[in-house]
């Protein structure tokens, strides 16, 4: 594994193996001095073109657990003002001595792109409504730290799936570890084509409620223009929203997630995501881990972990 850019570049082993290595962080990460030298004398820039607050933290903290240094390109107080090019900005980054790229760009292909420039590693860290590839590990890892296996698990992805690199990267990772994936969104907020994806879909939440084993809701992107194609936040609530009576409904071992940011009271209520069941913040803990193991794996460090 040369780059982390997309999940339909991993095999069912390869999500596998990453997973192990992740569960092996998490034990690094509870040891009262949580610190292995791995890749000391290494540099990780993370490059954030887009806002965030998890991905690009749990970054830095998986990179300074694992002993590497870390740079910070802050978008808004720099060249690109100037109407330096994505192509400069990048190279200039790797000639200051990184050895890894994080990037998150609002354009489709923008980290392929400077993975086809660079001669280090790239990890995608989401691109516009394409790809997201470390959501979907954190995300595989925590169904399968509480189920033991994604194998034969029932999965909606509830929400807006048009905008949603989330969604593109989860059902793959999904579905190649075995579960069944069903999409749950009125037409408006599907893509124009979804005829190779391996998922069913429905329209109706309340239908396939029963028979879930994880709900996994994603934010109504306003920014990207979701919350424009349906009368009102609060006719979408009524139709695809996490209410507690919903939470109600689902079998007894069934759990909520969520990527976050959240719009509380919209695609999930106050009361499901202060839920202790609700796996919101164990899937952000457990995205250091994850970070980690992808890290690790690119740069290949000794493994004294
Ligand atoms: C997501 C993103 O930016 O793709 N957030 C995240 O990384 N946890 C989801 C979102 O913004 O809705």
């Amino acid at each position: 594994m040369r780059h982390l850019l997309d999940i339909a570049d991993l095999s069912p082993a390869d999500l596998a193996g990453l997973l192990d290595d992740a569960d092996g962080f998490v034990e690094v990460l509870a040891r009262p001095i949580p610190k292995v030298p791995a890749l000391r004398g290494k540099t990780v820039t993370t490059a954030f073109f887009e806002a965030s607050t998890r991905t690009r933290l749990s970054f830095e903290r998986a990179a300074k657990t694992l002993s590497a240094d870390t740079m910070t390109f802050a978008p808004g107080t720099s060249s690109l003002s100037k109407g330096e090019s994505l192509k400069d900005t990048v190279l200039t980054l790797q000639a200051m001595g990184s050895d890894l790229l994080v990037m998150r760009h609002q354009a489709v292909g923008a980290a392929e792109r400077a993975a086809e420039w660079l001669s280090i590693p790239v990890v995608n860290g989401g691109d516009g409504a394409h790809q997201h590839p470390t959501q979907a590990l954190l995300d595989a890892l925590a169904i399968r730290r509480r189920f033991g296996t994604l194998e034969g698990l029932q999965i909606a992805i509830v929400g807006d799936i048009r905008h949603s690199r989330v969604a593109r990267s989860d059902l793959l990772a999904f579905s190649k570890l075995g579960a069944t994936v069903t999409l749950v969104a009125p037409r408006t907020l599907l893509p124009v084509t979804f005829a190779d994806w391996p998922v069913r879909v429905s329209s109706s939440l309340d239908e396939v409620l029963p028979e879930l084993d994880v709900v996994y809701l994603l934010r109504v992107q306003t920014e990207r223009g979701g919350a424009s194609v349906f009368p009102s936040l609060a006719e979408y609530t009524t139709r695809f929203g996490m209410t507690r009576e919903r939470r109600s409904r689902l079998k007894r071992d069934a759990v909520v997630m969520h990527p976050g940011p959240m719009n509380r009271g919209v695609e999930i209520a106050d009361e499901v995501a202060d839920d202790p069941d609700a796996l919101v913040l164990e899937q952000v803990s457990l995205g250091v881990a994850v970070r980690m193991a992808v890290l690790f794996r690119l740069l290949g460090g000794e493994s004294d972990a």
